[in-house]
């Protein structure tokens, strides 16, 4: 695993580090087998990855109030570098892809005539037989046996390069790797200790009723009689709440462990029948969300608390799982007939092509309700949603915040004062009762503090300071008021938002809103007797949380690289108080796509409760979910346009109406896909299933545009990405409608594209088209790129990140090579492949290519200029058919490949440390060559070298005896 600037290892991580990459070894792969990009087509490739997330504090030391969901979780530990670039002597010489040892999922083809298999032999006997024949060493874990689903087993070689024998064997359709998943982390996580705990929300229901669960619930609906697979780190079914037992006539009523408590992903899975999780917590809270019974000390209740539930416990009490487990959850969860399965667990991908996405797509797409975060990466931008929530057909649920967020108050001894909140969970660890002294008793100073206090400011150590916000850092100011002995202190508003604040190491200082400050100065020039204590209980309340019913700014952006549109639809995740195993508290409040996930199985299973666990009703769930959606803005203000579908989705689940409502809209999504394959013309269907007669009228509500790259760049716009409010525009062919009970009406709609954005934006433009009867409103959501994403570039050639042009080869001296260099391939003197991607790619290959190829590479010429004139012009040539060639360019060999790899978030990159032999285990031989680094364009033909992007290198003279006379 790679590590990014040290510099930002420690206390900027929010979150998961983690995604995931392929490496495909294709030597010898047949050209059919290039540059598919289907949707459960045959790929070799293996898999891991990396990236790092920090959050960004502006220059005035404030953190961006969009980010606050994030920035709670280490408010105090914001201290953060906001680095220009990484430094070169950080670039560990490793590899940065990390894969998986030797370990494929092979997919086999179940047809019955596989060449060479014995009549009534099963497809595993055969291939297994095959290959063992062939000599190849290898070890057999997970078998999977689903005709229609899933046929194949996970492998691990004895020698990698082994890996194109199995794909030499007949019957063998998929050599998939068997990646690496990190374990599911909330983004806030608070442990409740009492009913009267300070972050106990006061309506803990708030979820429920923001979405209907409520009025369900009055109705008696309750999800009796549906089962619910939950894949995640076990549940502690000892928790009353959660029945306190396991086995039938119990809430959960099963499970499996498939890995034990030790299991870290990297090592030997120790499997039970037991998936009872006492350590590690995050599948407890899920469960709870879900299944939670009422009668419990806070009153809260799970969405569908009748439903039978099975755990499936994938995660140990710490660290990964691997691809290859989640497979044989998915399975297993399908043969034991649970009508949802729910993983909150994920990592950013962009694609939809890992093997987990797509078995979930298959079961989803076959009658099980699989619901999978989209991630809380949203900070990165758009083009960033979790695999596998990027499975083509399940649901991936967006987060929105809980409605309450919990602060606390400091009382007011002297004057009359109902109490000042501040912006705290746990209440400031203070003593006592504080005189208070104002560093200005001008209430509209902008630099209050900012410079050392006057001398005539007394000892501060007796006093809390009151002090404005603005102009300089809350540290700055802090640092000044300590200088006068100054421990404890309010900083009030200026306007700029009441969020939580960075004050670095003085931990007795937070912000109060603006009106409390001024009218705490008031107080203090009037010279009134005034004291101000800091309850150490009890003083909690229920703030209306500014950024409540919005969207989570933690939720991952869509839509993916090849314009699905994800994530699918929205449920509660910010601020939510669930069930905790019994040890380790009982009861936490979290935040993540991890909590709006389970919400929406929940909701799952309330629909299937009242229309009937069928396939049809299974199907048609997301659609229902989507066209019955509540739009939701991009923040509270009536001008403000709507949220981008690239992260509400469809919007915020209305459990109630998705299971009353008359009016069926049939398809949830239209999606329109980029300039290039534009499909503007566009149709859905509305069926009037109610017992009336319903005058329907229709209309467009645009959500806004999101500016997915930052102007001018190669390089994605960070989150909150940017919404500009120029629009698509909608052309109906029909803006009213009357059906009768049972009647339909199919409705063409011309969507064109927004004009007035920067087109080196990528504008992705979305917006609903609204259903509206006399008591009903339902909607399609749409979905456009304006641009092309042939024409976005993937590979980063500029030197924003390290302060050098990349990509680039580093080498045995840590030095970037300028021009020809030899190495002998020994122990550590390997050229280092250093690339970053700007956006993602279907296929990165490193080749070894003839170091007087005639080739212009599209990306940064620079590294041609080593003396070789006849490389500047010329053109590929192109040898067809021959063997050793690669989308039309001659190679000497290839090095490496890997597939369907996602963007670098910023200051992510990757690294390939070379070997001396090739992909394939053969050893590169004496000479003189290019390293020829190419990704290809999204929507690229992978058989075409124009659709490569291509870089490069300077000659590197491999000499194992050290000399060259050449290079
Ligand atoms: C593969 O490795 C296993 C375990 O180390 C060993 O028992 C087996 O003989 C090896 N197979 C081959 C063909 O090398
Ligand atoms: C887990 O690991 C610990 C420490 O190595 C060991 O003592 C324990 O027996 C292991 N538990 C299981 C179930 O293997
Ligand atoms: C906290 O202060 C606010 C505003 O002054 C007040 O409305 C609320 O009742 C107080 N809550 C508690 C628990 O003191
Ligand atoms: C601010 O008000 C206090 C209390 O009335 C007074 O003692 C102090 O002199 C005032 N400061 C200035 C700079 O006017």
């Amino acid at each position: 695993m790679i590590t990014l600037c040290a510099m930002f290892a420690n206390a900027t991580v929010l979150d998961r580090i983690d995604g995931r990459y392929h490496r495909l070894l294709r030597a010898n792969e047949p050209p059919e087998r290039h540059g598919e990009l289907c949707r459960f087509c045959g790929r070799r490739r293996t898999h891991e990855g990396f990236y790092i997330k920090r959050t960004r504090v502006s220059s005035s030391g404030q953190v961006c109030p969009a980010m606050q969901a994030l920035a709670l979780f280490v408010q105090f530990a914001l201290a953060i570098c906001v680095s220009a670039t990484v430094p070169l002597p950080n670039i560990e010489r490793k590899t940065s892809f990390p894969i998986v040892p030797n370990k494929f999922i092979v997919e086999f083809d179940t047809a019955a005539d596989i060449p060479g298999k014995r009549s009534g032999e099963a497809p595993h006997t055969h291939i297994l037989r095959s290959w063992t024949e062939r000599g190849v060493g290898f070890h057999v874990g997970h078998k999977y046996n689903a005709p229609g689903l899933f046929v194949g087993a996970a492998i691990t070689l004895n020698n990698t390069y082994d890996v194109k024998q199995l794909g030499q064997t007949s019957g063998v359709l998929a050599i998939r790797p068997s990646f690496t998943y990190q374990a599911p982390k909330p983004v806030f996580s608070h442990v409740i200790t009492s009913p009267s705990d300070p972050a106990v929300p006061p309506e803990t229901q708030s979820t429920h009723i923001l979405t209907g669960v409520d009025k369900l619930h009055a109705q008696g609906i309750f999800g009796t009689g549906v089962n619910i697979g939950i894949i995640d780190t076990g549940i502690d079914y000892t928790h009353p709440a959660l029945g306190g037992a396991i086995g039938p006539g119990h809430k959960i009523v099963g499970g499996y462990d498939f890995v034990g408590d030790n299991y870290t992903g990297g090592n030997t899975p120790v499997p039970d029948d037991d998936p009872l999780d006492q350590c590690n917590g995050h599948g407890t809270h899920v469960a709870g969300i879900l299944g939670a019974d009422p009668d419990n000390p806070f009153n809260i209740s799970g969405v569908a608390y009748e439903a039978s539930i099975r755990a499936y416990r994938i995660f140990g009490c710490t660290g990964d799982v691997t691809d290859d487990i989640i497979v044989a959850a998915l399975l297993l969860g399908r043969s034991d007939k649970q009508d949802v399965l729910t993983l909150s667990l994920g990592g950013a991908d962009g694609w939809t092509e890992s093997t987990s996405s797509v078995v979930a797509s298959r079961l989803a797409a076959t009658g099980t309700v699989v619901t999978i975060a989209a991630g809380n990466d949203g900070a990165t931008g758009s083009w960033f949603t979790s695999g596998p929530g990027n499975g083509v057909d399940v649901i991936s649920v967006a987060s929105l915040d809980n409605t309450v967020i919990q602060l606390q108050n400091a009382t007011v001894h002297g004057v009359a004062n109902p109490g000042i909140p501040y912006y705290d969970l746990w209440p400031l660890p203070i003593p006592g009762e504080w005189p208070i002294y104002a560093t200005s008793n001008d209430t509209t100073i902008i630099d209050d503090a900012c410079d050392p206090l006057p001398d005539s400011t007394p000892d501060l150590s007796g006093f809390l300071t009151v002090v404005r916000r603005g102009t300089c850092t809350f540290v700055q100011k802090l640092t000044n008021i300590a200088d006068k002995g100054g421990n404890v202190a309010l900083i009030y508003d200026n306007g700029n938002g009441f969020v939580p604040i960075d004050t670095g190491t003085f931990t007795n200082a937070t912000l109060i809103q603006a009106a409390d400050g001024i009218w705490l100065v008031s107080q203090f020039i009037a010279g009134a007797p005034i004291t101000i204590s800091f309850p150490q209980s009890g003083g909690s309340f229920g703030f209306p949380d500014p950024s409540g019913g919005l969207i989570s700014s933690f939720t991952s952006y869509g839509p993916t690289n090849d314009m699905y549109f994800k994530p699918a639809v929205a449920a509660p995740g910010g601020n939510i108080l669930s069930t905790l195993p019994v040890p380790l508290g009982s009861y936490a409040v979290m935040s993540g796509t991890s909590m709006a996930t389970p919400f929406l199985a929940g909701s799952a299973a309330l629909l299937l409760g009242v229309k009937g666990k069928t396939t049809a009703v299974a199907l048609a769930a997301r659609s229902l979910f989507e066209t019955t959606a509540q739009t939701i803005g991009s923040d509270h203000t009536d001008v403000a346009p709507l949220q981008t579908a690239t992260q509400q989705g469809a919007g915020l689940v209305d459990v109630f109406t998705a299971i009353h409502t008359e009016t069926l809209v049939t398809p949830g999504q239209l999606v329109l896909n980029d300039t290039a394959n534009y499909k503007g013309f566009q149709s859905f269907t509305v069926v009037n299933v109610g017992k009336t007669v319903k005058n329907y009228t229709l209309n467009h509500s645009p959500a806004g545009t999101a500016l997915t790259y930052q102007p001018g760049t190669i390089f994605p716009a960070d989150g909150p990405v940017p919404l500009s409010t120029n629009y698509a525009t909608v052309k109906l062919s029909a803006t009213s409608l009357t059906l009768h009970p049972g009647q339909s009406s199919i409705i063409s709609a011309h969507i064109t594209p927004p004009s007035g954005d920067d087109p080196s934006t990528f504008p992705v433009f979305s917006g609903f088209i609204k259903i509206q009867s006399e008591t009903e409103t339902t909607h399609v959501t749409y979905l456009g790129l304006k641009g092309s994403l042939k024409d976005v570039q993937v590979v980063d050639n500029t030197s924003a990140t390290f302060g050098f042009d990349i990509p680039a080869l580093i080498d045995a001296a840590g030095d970037v090579q300028t021009g020809p260099q030899n190495y002998t391939l020994l122990g550590s003197d390997v050229p280092l492949g250093l690339s970053r991607l700007a956006f993602g790619t279907a296929i990165l290959r490193y080749d070894l290519v003839q170091p007087d190829i005639s080739l212009v590479p599209t990306l940064d010429p620079r590294s041609l200029k080593d003396g070789n004139p006849v490389l500047e012009r010329n053109l590929f040539s192109f040898p067809h058919g021959k063997p050793n060639t690669f989308a039309q360019v001659s190679i000497v060999g290839s090095l490496f490949e890997i597939d369907y790899i996602p963007r670098d978030p910023e200051n992510g990159y990757h690294t390939l440390q070379f070997s001396a032999q090739f992909a394939n285990g053969t050893d590169i031989p004496t000479g003189n060559y290019r390293i020829l680094l190419r990704t290809l364009t999204v929507t690229g033909d992978s058989t075409q070298e124009k659709d490569f992007e291509s870089w490069l290198s300077p000659i590197i003279g491999v000499f194992p005896n050290g000399t060259s006379d050449s290079a």
